[in-house]
């Protein structure tokens, strides 16, 4: 996997934003795949800005989502449907009807799962795949001990997960659900490039984790060591833990501009 350190958590939104747009031009209508969490914005500040500026249409662009809370009531503000909406397709200006989310509210979940998993590859699989991490070191919410192999299902939160959320909710650890509908790792291995940004020391030793340890289950983003394109985006202070930082500095640094992430 590519490792680039930037500067801060502005530089890696603009430098993944950059390669979201080279993949519209080459694609117009490519399938972005969606993170939520606070991670991700700078990434869509810099491409709403792109797309504002001329500098990229999006208009055919298509987005899914990457996991979702289990039951919370439709159109509540922190569903990821919501912020996905709020953050991604009405800046992006797309229609909503290009935008596909896993069904948190079904009534018959294990068929929600299923039929998602199904229309991601009836779309043709996904293009870019954007990605955080969590502190435990999941992706999605898959946590700690989830199958590599594993497709989009319901998982439990860890307390730790939950915690880490709850100043989504008023701070207030009792309205986060415990419950969520993820794309799997499996799922997640099969789009065509994985992106994932971490920023923040509180970050760092998931993400040494990550890149330095082994494959391993108890770490669920090692499991992009098994991409064929995976890219991890990191700032400083993500990167302080990485004994391989001068190399990763010096092999970008190497890279030819003309060749993106
Ligand atoms: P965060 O969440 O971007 O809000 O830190 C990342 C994640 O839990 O995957």
């Amino acid at each position: 996997m590519e490792v680039v350190i930037v500067p801060d958590a502005a530089a890696g939104g603009e430098l993944i934003a950059e390669a979201m747009a080279a993949l519209l031009r080459r694609k117009p209508d490519a399938l972005l795949g969606v993170a939520t969490g606070s991670t991700p914005v700078p990434i869509y500040e810099a491409l709403a800005a792109k797309v504002a500026s001329g500098a990229v249409d999006a208009s055919r662009a298509r987005v899914c989502q990457l996991d979702e809370y289990v039951g919370l009531p439709s159109g509540h503000p922190e569903s990821y449907r919501s912020v996905v909406l709020r953050q991604v397709v009405e800046p992006l200006g797309l229609s909503t009807g290009s935008f596909m989310g896993p069904d948190g509210t079904a009534d018959d979940l294990l068929a929600a799962c299923e039929a998602y998993d199904r229309s991601l590859a009836e779309a043709g699989g996904v293009d870019i795949q954007l990605l955080g991490i969590g502190t435990d070191g999941h992706i999605g919410f898959n946590e700690p001990c989830s199958s590599l192999a594993s497709r989009t299902r319901i998982k439990t939160l860890t307390e730790q997960t939950r915690v880490d959320n709850a100043r989504f909710f008023d701070g207030d650890i009792e309205q986060v659900p415990h419950h969520v509908i993820t794309q799997g790792i499996g799922t997640i291995l099969e789009a065509r490039h994985l992106v994932l940004l971490a920023t923040g020391e509180g970050k760092a030793e998931a993400v040494a984790q990550t890149v330095e340890g082994p494959v391993a289950a108890v770490v669920p983003a090692s499991a992009l060591q098994l991409h064929r394109h995976a890219t991890v985006v990191v700032d400083e202070a993500a990167a302080s833990k990485l004994k391989l930082a001068p190399y990763f500095r010096a092999t970008y640094a190497a890279k030819p501009a003309w060749q993106g992430l």
